[in-house]
């Protein structure tokens, strides 16, 4: 197996779950029959920022507006790629009023930005791997919102069909571990797209179905640390195999409302 590279330092946007609540229901995951405990969310939310910064990552916040419950989903708000920002269009309609905020802080912190026409829910469905950016399409972002992303932005967009309700958001069966190397739950994706991933990431690291299901693959990877749900037992053992160090988080508040780690997390990337 190849050496992991040495972590990268990063900038990541977060933002705290004040309002979060359950008020209404737009993925599999979220119950309104199961009421959510905001002061654990709180909490987990907390350690989770405690931890970047423990590691050395820059952590930025964006204001929660009361109203916004999954406003604590800032992978959604918008993609920020070589120091510009493609803002975002929300499928559910209780989400949309997200997307202002979010353009808001990338122009008051100096990246312009550009929203598609179509759905684009930023990080959720679109993850930059290297010089390309997967992209995942069925549930949320549009296939016409990738093709803006690849214009955009000028690099490789490789676009990857979604079928598993339970994966709506690409973010949630595959992330990026460094430049070259992902790891992704194979059955989230049609058989073309799965075949297109084993091409291109020959190497990459296979999650089982109970991994995808404590959303194990919903982690954030600085190229040697691995932020990981803890449910994810099979797979913290084959990234530990690989030389990666998982640093297990746990969001479990947050998993009622269909999101982890990395959906609370969006990476800024200046260069
Ligand atoms: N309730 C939110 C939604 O359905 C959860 C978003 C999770 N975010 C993510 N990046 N997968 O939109």
């Amino acid at each position: 197996m190849a050496p992991v590279t040495v972590g990268r330092e990063r900038r990541y946007l977060l933002c705290e779950p004040r309002y979060f609540e359950l008020a209404y229901v737009i993925n599999p995951w979220m119950r309104q029959d199961s009421p959510v405990d905001r002061n654990r969310a709180l909490e987990q939310w907390h350690e989770l920022v405690r931890v970047y910064r423990e590691l050395g990552h820059t952590v930025d916040l964006v204001e929660p507006v009361p109203g916004l419950p999954d406003m604590v989903f800032a992978a959604n708000g918008g993609l920020v790629l070589d120091g510009k920002a493609l803002g975002s269009r929300f499928h559910a309609p209780q989400r949309q009023p997200e997307a202002l905020e979010f353009s808001r802080w990338f122009k008051e912190n100096g990246f312009p930005v550009v929203t598609p026409e179509e759905t684009c829910e930023g990080e959720g469905d679109l993850v930059p791997v290297g010089p390309d950016i997967l992209a995942g399409y069925g549930f949320r972002t549009s296939t016409t919102a990738h093709i803006s992303a690849q214009e955009y932005f000028g690099r490789p967009v490789i676009s990857l069909r979604l079928v598993d309700p339970f994966f709506y958001h690409l973010d949630t069966a595959l992330f990026a571990l460094d430049d070259t190397t992902i790891a992704y739950y194979p059955e989230a994706f049609s058989p073309g797209s799965r075949a297109a991933l084993r091409r291109r990431y020959p190497d990459a690291v296979i999650a089982t179905r109970a991994d995808a299901m404590a959303l194990g693959l919903n982690a954030v990877s600085d190229g040697r640390h691995v932020l990981i749900s803890p449910g994810a037992t099979e797979l913290i053992g084959r990234l530990t195999e690989r030389g990666y160090v998982p640093v297990p988080v746990d969001t479990s508040e947050l998993l009622k409302a269909g999101g982890g780690i990395k959906c609370c997390t969006q990476e800024i990337r200046i260069a």
